[in-house]
């Protein structure tokens, strides 16, 4: 009998997701030997599983995609949240994907998704499923891993931007505002905005005080630099906000038609030191194309290493790398939780260190 391992990919996108399904497949065929194994590919996500969308995968298709960007499964947002309300659509979700994974005759499943995956992987394996975990997301904030696939690729790309704004920047004596995604946590903005060589990095994680970031700019100008670079994480709010609730907060946005702070930093640093000041939002770009050198390593380690769990099945947990090595944790010890920037740690006084500001 041929051990069926679904696999699907959820949640957003990011650079690596591929190669780390090209890893799992390769590694459990070499592993386990290639007519033992079938793998089932679920189509966009938790939404494939819910719906049975699912297919038998060939060898074939595990080949040529290690520098593919984006999913050949294809992905969906399915919040966590709504994973056991019955809406009117009259679907009982988490009773459909156990079907579906008893449909399929699925040994075990593998979810390669972010935090919100890993809730509802915990949610299937408390179910009886046998989940393995795989840590995807551009934003590398899960919990009990020391990075997640797809980030450094981000960074890459990010601080590429950033390198393109200093130029144009300097040439115009101007502000120039890189808008950068993580709702929730700043990794990516603090770690292109280092490479990138920014001098100014706002994060959620440390609520600014626009009076400290235009004193910073005042101090670069007053010192014979006329232009500057911020770093900003589309998450990050000031002091006045932190004061309000989550759900506050949100609704003063957007009574003021604002999504994030970026726009409004850029129009109060104008007012203050009177320097243009522009904003340039790369968004989605940086979760697109193909994964870095170092994302592809990672991504096939990780991969490797799922199907390693897979043949001791070692079930109910999710890959991680935890002080440069390869492991894995309990998914009730990862799952719920997220891995912020401390604001007193090392990459956040590396940058203090160097006279960058966080607006504090
Ligand atoms: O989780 C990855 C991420 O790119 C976040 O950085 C960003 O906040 C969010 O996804 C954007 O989601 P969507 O692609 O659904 O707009």
């Amino acid at each position: 009998m041929k051990k069926r391992i679904g696999i699907l990919t959820s949640g957003g996108d990011c650079p690596g997701l591929n190669a780390t399904i090209r890893g799992v497949a390769k590694a459990c065929f070499e592993m386990l030997g290639e007519d033992n194994v079938q793998i089932v590919g679920i189509q966009n996500g938790y939404y494939g599983l819910i719906n049975n969308l699912a297919v038998d995968m060939e060898p074939s298709d595990f080949s040529g995609i290690l520098t593919q960007g984006g999913t050949i499964l294809g992905t969906k947002r399915q919040p966590f949240k709504m994973m056991t309300v019955i809406g009117d659509d009259n679907v009982d979700k988490v009773k459909n994907m156990r079907e579906t994974y008893k449909k399929q005759k699925l040994d075990c499943l593998l979810t390669l998704g972010g935090n919100g995956t890993h809730k509802t992987s915990k949610l299937l394996a408390d179910e009886g499923l046998n989940v393995i975990g795989l840590p995807k997301t551009i934003d590398n904030d899960i919990y009990g891993t020391d990075v997640t696939f797809g980030f450094h690729t981000a960074v890459d790309i990010a601080t590429d931007a950033i390198d393109r704004l200093h130029t144009t920047a300097a040439s115009h004596s101007r502000i120039l505002i890189c808008e950068i995604m993580g709702n929730k946590a700043g990794w990516l903005t603090v770690n292109a905005g280092i490479a990138g060589g920014a001098d100014v990095i706002l994060i959620p994680e440390i609520p600014y005080d626009i009076d400290k970031v235009t004193e910073a700019i005042t101090k670069r100008t007053e010192s014979g630099k006329g232009f500057s670079i911020i770093a900003v994480a589309e998450g990050a709010f000031d002091i006045e906000e932190a004061k309000l609730k989550k759900k506050e907060r949100a609704k003063k946005r957007s009574d003021a038609g604002e999504v994030t702070a970026t726009n409004r930093i850029a129009s109060q640093i104008q007012a203050a030191t009177g320097i243009d000041t522009r904003v340039c939002v790369p968004g989605h770009m940086l979760r697109g194309g193909s994964p870095s050198a170092y994302d592809r390593i990672l991504a096939t380690k990780f991969g490797v290493y799922a199907a390693t769990l897979i043949k001791e099945e070692r079930y109910g947990r999710t890959v991680a790398m935890v002080n440069s090595k390869i492991t894995s944790n309990k998914l009730e010890d990862i799952a719920g939780l997220t891995k912020f920037v401390d604001p007193e740690g090392q990459i956040v006084t590396t940058a203090k260190n160097l006279g960058v500001s966080f607006g504090d």
